[in-house]
């Protein structure tokens, strides 16, 4: 028997982000077309997990007040095991009986130099595990099954992830996403195991839709060359965020504002597949996406988090400046910023301010929706 090879897309986030959190708040990704494969061959006494890049990956230590303090981010690999065990658990639950394999891990979503772009690479690790996995015990989750088994392993390794990019992972092409309640999630898991919440009532609350994506606008990606640590980011704001407050619940209500004029503007697909020339709203998208850059910005000043660095805000402002929007996607604080531009901008002039500002222009396209299964 043969290896078993998948193959995950990387994401962006286009908008909602920081709403997305919470639970039912709507937000837009797209898949690219950057690619992490997983490898998966069967062993005899014991499984592995190799990675060419993964293996190399730093850990930092800082002196503090009260010691030594590991400064580590999440490490890939913590999200293969949690996939693992996630799966483990199924397998156990279904009665079938266990097998040893060995993970090789490819991702192509991070510069050649080894810095990270910010494309999710989390998420693309853990939705290509789960496939593979999937594949190997022939659980036949289909594109939602493996969606809900690789979102509660995420939740396990980062209890507060939306999920976003998971979904995006999953799924391909332009979504509008809605997260569900993790914490209801946790719970059933540990109360009923793995396989009663896959499709269970649990869920409810969450949403993946397909858009349709835009007609007549250009997507750019620009990188700002600092890779930026969405976790810490992400408990920045939410320490200065006083959640019961009125200002974050105007800052959600506008969110959920801009990004279902998004929605709107962007068509929702009836299915897979179906050609995306559903007459979408070019005026009414760039509007919504320049607004939602003003929300991250007075977000960003709130809680004291410097979402859009001053490479963001050049970017952005560029884009601005030949009619196209922009803003920083994902959690900000460096990584790539996004720029829907009409037909008619200039887009070698916007180019141009890029490039004498060290922001490099990523050539990315989207990543075609998968089909249903
Ligand atoms: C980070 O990529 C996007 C955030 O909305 C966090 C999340 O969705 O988990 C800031």
């Amino acid at each position: 028997s043969g290896a078993i090879v998948v193959r995950a897309p990387g994401k962006l986030f286009v908008a909602g982000e920081y709403a997305v959190v919470s639970p039912g708040e709507p937000s837009v990704l797209i898949a690219v077309d950057r690619y992490l494969t997983v490898s998966l061959t069967e062993s005899v006494d014991a499984g592995s997990i190799h990675s060419p890049e993964y293996s190399r990956m730093p850990v930092r230590w800082t002196r503090g007040q009260d010691g030594l303090t590991l400064d580590r981010e999440h490490h890939p690999y913590d999200y293969v095991i949690a996939a693992i065990e996630a799966s483990e658990r199924l397998r156990a639950e279904r009665g079938l009986h266990p097998r040893f394999f060995d993970l090789h891990i490819e991702s192509g979503l991070d510069d050649p130099s080894g810095r990270k772009f910010g494309l999710g690479s989390s998420a693309a690790v853990t939705v290509a595990t789960i496939a593979a996995i999937d594949e190997f015990y022939g659980f036949e989750l289909g594109t939602r099954g493996r969606y809900e088994l690789a979102m509660l392993a995420t939740i396990a390794v980062a209890p507060n992830a939306s999920g976003g990019d998971v979904a995006a992972s999953t799924y391909g092409g332009w979504i509008g996403y809605r997260s569900p309640d993790r914490d209801r999630l946790r719970a059933a898991r540990s109360a009923h195991g793995v396989a009663a919440v896959l499709g269970s009532d649990a869920w409810n609350g969450s949403e993946i839709i397909r858009l349709a994506p835009p007609v007549g606008l250009e997507l750019l990606v620009g990188w700002t060359g600092h890779p930026a640590s969405t976790e810490r980011l992400v408990s920045g704001v939410s320490r200065g965020t006083n959640v019961t407050g009125d200002a974050h619940a105007g800052f959600l209500e506008a969110s959920r504002d801009c990004v279902e004029d998004l929605w709107r503007a962007l068509a929702v697909l009836p299915d897979a597949g179906a050609p995306g020339d559903a007459g979408s709203d070019g005026t009414l998208a760039l509007d919504a996406i320049r607004r939602n850059r003003r929300l991250l910005q007075a977000l960003g000043e709130r809680t004291g988090v410097t979402i859009e660095t001053e490479r963001l805000r050049i970017l952005c402002d560029a884009a601005e400046a030949i009619g196209a929007a922009g803003k920083p996607s994902g959690a900000g604080g460096g990584d790539c910023g996004i720029v829907l531009a009409p037909a008619d901008a200039d887009v070698a002039g916007l180019l141009r301010v890029w490039e004498t500002n060290d922001i490099r222009h990523l050539t990315i396209g989207v990543h075609p929706p998968e089909g249903d299964n």
